[in-house]
């Protein structure tokens, strides 16, 4: 009997640009597993609609990018500890009558700093942004034990309502969070600048001044999860060091989680890696 191919798909508006089908195509001839991966183009309001159809059409498996985290997150039947507490689902599983929801972008994020050799335990980190982005890595860089996050947003009121969320968790995993203007002046020092703003998307400014990167330390490294073209945050960075990434090796690494959770095998990433930049 011939082996029925298993159809994945990522859900997002806008989702042209997605390389999700081409990463787990990949990862999958890597295993010689037949699959289909596609995307749909999807709005919020045809959300529900859409599950329910791909659902019916037997599809194994869905990742869900922006804006679609947290109606995702809304739908599930059971979902892990990070998903619940990040309140964002980007990996939905169908099984039987259920819907399983489970959030890799965190350990896209860690396995993307463990790959580049950067070790964040006890170290000081500046997460700039408290917006889906920032809230759905912090349950793993929390995890990771840090010894102090520090949280800050353009919306000031959003990054103290952050760290009012997740101070329990972080306590519990001994973990300091810290609220601090973007135009602090105090001097502090960082192990690590993340940028989890989408401010690339919309201006050619950098969330963050020359202050800030200049209180990164010697050995310290800048991150900014989106990825395609060297963003205004990237740009400040390089000008205090060149240890300053862009997000495709946590796209690359949140891709492979999902694969896991669906295939139960860990692909390799380093060729996924190469392949998407060149091309
Ligand atoms: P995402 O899911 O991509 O994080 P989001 O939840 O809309 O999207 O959050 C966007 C984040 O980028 C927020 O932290 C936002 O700051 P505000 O809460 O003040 O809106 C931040 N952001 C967007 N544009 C920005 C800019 N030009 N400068 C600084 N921060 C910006």
């Amino acid at each position: 009997m011939k082996d029925e191919i298993k159809k994945f798909a990522v859900l997002g508006h806008p989702i042209s640009h997605s390389l999700s089908p081409q990463i787990h195509l990949l990862f999958a001839r890597e295993f010689s597993i037949n699959l289909g991966y596609e995307k749909f183009d999807t709005k919020q309001d045809d959300f529900l609609e859409r599950i329910k159809s791909l659902k019916d059409e037997g599809y194994y498996g869905l990742n869900i990018t922006l804006p679609l985290k947290f109606s995702a997150f809304q739908i599930c039947d059971e979902l892990s500890e990070r998903s619940s507490l990040c309140k964002s689902v980007n990996t939905l599983t169908f099984l039987g009558k259920n819907i399983i929801g489970d959030s890799t972008d965190g350990r896209g994020l860690i396995n993307d700093l463990s790959y580049k050799k950067i070790d964040i335990k006890g170290k000081n980190i500046f997460l700039v942004g408290s917006g889906g982005a920032a809230n759905g890595a912090i349950y793993d860089l929390i995890q990771s034990k840090p010894k102090k996050i520090f949280l800050t947003n353009r919306t000031f009121t959003k990054a103290i309502e952050m760290k009012k969320y997740w101070k329990f968790f972080a306590e519990k995993n001994q973990v300091i969070l810290e609220t601090i203007d973007l135009d602090f002046s105090k001097k502090l020092y960082f192990d690590l600048i993340i940028n989890a703003t989408s401010s690339s998307l919309t201006t050619q400014h950098s969330p963050l001044q020359e202050h800030a990167f200049n209180c990164l330390n010697d050995e310290g490294a800048c991150y900014d999860m989106m990825y395609g073209s060297q963003t205004p945050f990237m740009r400040e960075a390089y000008k205090k060091t060149n240890s300053v990434y862009d997000g495709l090796g946590m796209l690359v690494e949140q891709a492979a989680v999902s694969f896991n959770i669906w295939h139960q095998l860990a692909p390799a990433t380093e060729n996924v890696r190469t392949a998407l930049k060149n091309l």
